[in-house]
C-alpha cells in the first residue's frame, strides 16, 4: 500500500474514489461549492434531500460522469461539528477505505477533513484510519487470491498551507499503525507457526534490520539461571519456552523504560484445559509478545530517544506427561515460591519471572506490562477498554493520556490489599489463584509481587487484544494490536 499526499485541488484530481468528509446538519458546503458546481450541485441536492445527512460513519456514492477527473466521489459523514473527537477522523478513513475496497477500487483520493485539532494530529488520525482499516490476514489463503481486493494506493489530499504539519503527522501515522498491523500479524499467526522459536526468529530479524541488542534464552540457560516459573509453564509442550530481551537505543541508559508482553503461543489451559468452545482463540495469547516486537519496531522507526527494553516470555500452556500441575510448588526467578492452583492461570506465572528478572536486571525507570491475562477482565470491560492497574499514578496519568490520543482507551482498576490477602498460599508465598471473584484484580495483585518499587502499570489486553464479532470501522476481525499505538504515543513524549 502506497501512501501519498498531495496539494492538488480536488477538483482538478484524478483518482478512482474522491473521499469527501462532510459534517452533519450544516447548511452549506463550504469549500465545496467550486466541485459542486462543476457536478451540477449534486452534493447540494444529496444534502438538501436527506438522502445522505453525513452521520458519522455515514457514506454515498456519486457518479461523475467525467465531469471533474475523479471517476466518482465518496461522501463520508463525520457527525455534528460539536461532537467531533479525533477518532472520528479514524473512523470516517477506516469507514471510506473499506468502502472503496468493497467497490473494488484500487486507488482512492481523500481529503483532509476540517477538524478543530492541529493538523498534523489530524493527518496521523488519517493515515492511522487508513492504513490499520485496510489492514487484512490473507496469507493463508491459497485459492482464488485475485479475489481478495485490495486497495494499492491512498493520497491524502491538503491545502499547501497544512503540508509540512500534514507530512509529519501522517509520517507518524505511517510507522505506528505499520508496527500496529505487523503485531497484528503475528499475533493472527497460528498456533502451529507462531511459537517461542518463531518470536525469536522475528526479534533477530528486528535486530539485524535496525542494529538492536538482542538476547534470547533458551531452554537450557532458562533453567541455569532459575526462570522455573517461565519453564514450568512451558514444561508440556514440544515447543520449548524462551525467554527474549530486544533493547534499542542500548547506550541511552539510564533511561531506560521497559515493555513487558504475554507470549503464550497457545494458551489450551494445560492440565486445568479449557473447554474447546472458542478455544481456537487462544491462539491470540501472544498479543503481548507481539505488542512488545511492534513497539521496537515503531521506537527505532522514529528514533525515539529512549533506552527502550522490550521483553518476550515465550511459552506454550499445553498437557501432557511433563506438564506442571495443580499443586505444584515453583521457586521463581525472584526467589519467590508459587503454588499452582490452576494450570490455566498461566500468563501470571510466566509473567512473574520476566518482571522480576526486567525489574532486576534492567532497573528501568518504568515498566509497563501488557498481557491477554484475565476473562475476568473480559467481563468487567468488554472490548471498550484495556483494564489498566498501577503502583505509580503519575506513570499511570501518562498512559492514560497517550490512550485518549490514540483511542485505545484504558480504565483503571483497583489493587486493593484485600487482594494480596487472598492469594497467600498455605504452602509457598503466593499462588496464582485467587479467591472471592475480581479475577482482573488478583492476577494484577499476584503481577505486584514481583514488581518490587519500579513504577508500573499493568495492561490486561484480555478483552481488547483482538475481536471476534462486530469489527470496528478501522479494526476488522482478528488481533488489534492494542498496546502499540499506545506505548509508543507515551514514549513519544517520555522525558519532553
Ligand atoms: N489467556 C487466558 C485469559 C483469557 C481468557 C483471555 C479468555 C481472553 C479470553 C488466561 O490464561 C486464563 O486462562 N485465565 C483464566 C484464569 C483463571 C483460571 C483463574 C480465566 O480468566 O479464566
Ligand atoms: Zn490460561
Ligand atoms: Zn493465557
Amino acid at each position: 500500500m502506497e501512501l501519498k499526499i498531495s496539494t492538488e485541488s480536488i477538483e482538478r484530481t484524478k483518482t478512482e474514489a474522491l473521499v469527501l468528509p462532510l459534517y452533519e446538519n450544516e447548511k452549506t458546503i463550504g469549500s465545496l461549492k467550486i466541485i459542486d458546481n462543476l457536478l451540477n450541485n449534486s452534493i447540494q441536492k444529496v444534502l438538501d434531500s436527506k438522502e445522505f445527512k453525513a452521520e458519522l460513519n455515514e457514506t454515498y456514492l456519486l457518479q461523475t460522469y467525467g465531469k471533474i477527473p475523479a471517476h466518482r466521489i465518496v461522501l463520508v459523514g463525520l457527525g455534528k461539528r460539536d461532537d467531533f473527537k479525533i477518532d472520528r477522523t479514524r473512523q470516517i478513513a477506516g469507514t471510506s477505505a473499506l468502502a472503496v475496497r468493497s467497490l473494488g477500487m484500487k486507488t482512492f483520493s481523500i481529503l483532509l477533513p476540517e477538524a478543530k485539532f492541529p493538523i498534523e494530529t489530524n493527518a496521523q488520525a488519517l493515515t492511522e484510519g487508513i492504513l490499520l482499516g485496510l489492514y487484512q490476514f490473507t496469507k493463508f489463503k491459497t485459492e482464488e487470491r485475485e479475489k481478495i481486493k485490495e486497495v494499492n494506493e491512498a493520497t491524502i489530499l491538503c491545502s499547501q498551507y497544512q503540508l509540512e504539519e500534514a507530512k509529519k503527522g501522517i509520517h507518524t501515522g505511517k510507522v505506528l499503525s505499520e508496527a500496529a498491523n505487523y503485531a497484528r500479524e503475528i499475533a493472527n499467526e497460528p498456533s502451529n507457526e507462531g511459537t517461542p522459536a518463531y518470536f525469536a526468529r522475528l526479534a533477530s530479524e528486528l535486530a539485524g534490520k535496525y542494529a538492536l541488542k538482542l538476547k534470547v534464552l533458551d531452554k537450557d540457560e532458562l533453567k541455569k539461571l532459575g526462570f522455573n516459573a517461565l519453564l514450568a509453564v512451558g514444561s508440556g509442550s514440544v515447543h520449548e519456552p524462551k525467554l527474549i530481551v530486544l533493547e534499542y537505543n542500548h547506550e541511552k541508559k539510564p533511561n531506560t523504560f521497559a515493555v513487558v508482553g504475554k507470549t503464550i503461543t497457545f494458551d489450551s489451559g494445560g492440565i486445568c484445559i479449557k473447554p474447546e468452545d472458542k478455544m481456537d482463540e487462544m491462539k491470540f495469547d501472544k498479543a503481548g509478545g507481539a505488542a512488545v516486537l511492534g513497539i521496537i519496531q515503531a521506537c527505532a522507526e522514529l528514533k525515539i530517544p529512549v533506552h527502550v527494553v522490550g521483553v518476550i516470555p515465550a511459552a506454550e500452556n499445553m498437557p501432557s506427561g511433563s506438564a506442571y500441575r495443580p499443586g505444584d510448588i515453583l521457586k521463581s526467578y525472584s526467589g519467590k515460591t508459587i503454588e499452582i492452583k490452576n494450570t490455566d492461570a498461566e500468563g501470571r506465572v510466566a509473567l512473574a519471572d520476566a518482571l522480576a528478572y526486567t525489574t532486576s536486571h534492567y532497573k528501568p525507570k518504568a515498566i509497563i506490562d501488557m498481557a491477554t491475562l484475565t476473562g475476568a477482565c473480559v467481563v468487567a470491560l468488554g472490548s471498550a477498554a484495556s483494564g489498566a492497574f498501577t503502583n505509580n499514578q503519575e506513570l499511570l496519568g501518562k498512559v492514560k493520556d497517550a490512550a485518549s490520543s490514540v483511542h485505545e482507551r484504558v480504565w483503571e482498576l483497583p489493587l486493593f490489599e484485600d487482594y494480596d490477602e487472598v492469594i497467600k498460599s498455605d504452602v509457598a508465598d503466593v499462588k496464582n489463584l485467587g479467591t472471592g471473584g475480581a479475577g482482573a484484580c488478583t492476577a494484577a495483585a499476584f503481577l505486584k509481587k514481583f514488581i518490587g518499587k519500579t513504577p508500573w502499570v499493568h495492561l490486561d489486553i484480555a478483552g481488547t487484544g483482538w475481536i471476534t464479532d462486530k469489527p470496528k470501522q478501522y479494526l476488522g476481525k482478528g488481533a488489534t494490536g492494542v498496546g502499540v499505538r499506545l506505548i509508543v504515543e507515551l514514549l513519544r513524549k517520555w522525558g519532553k
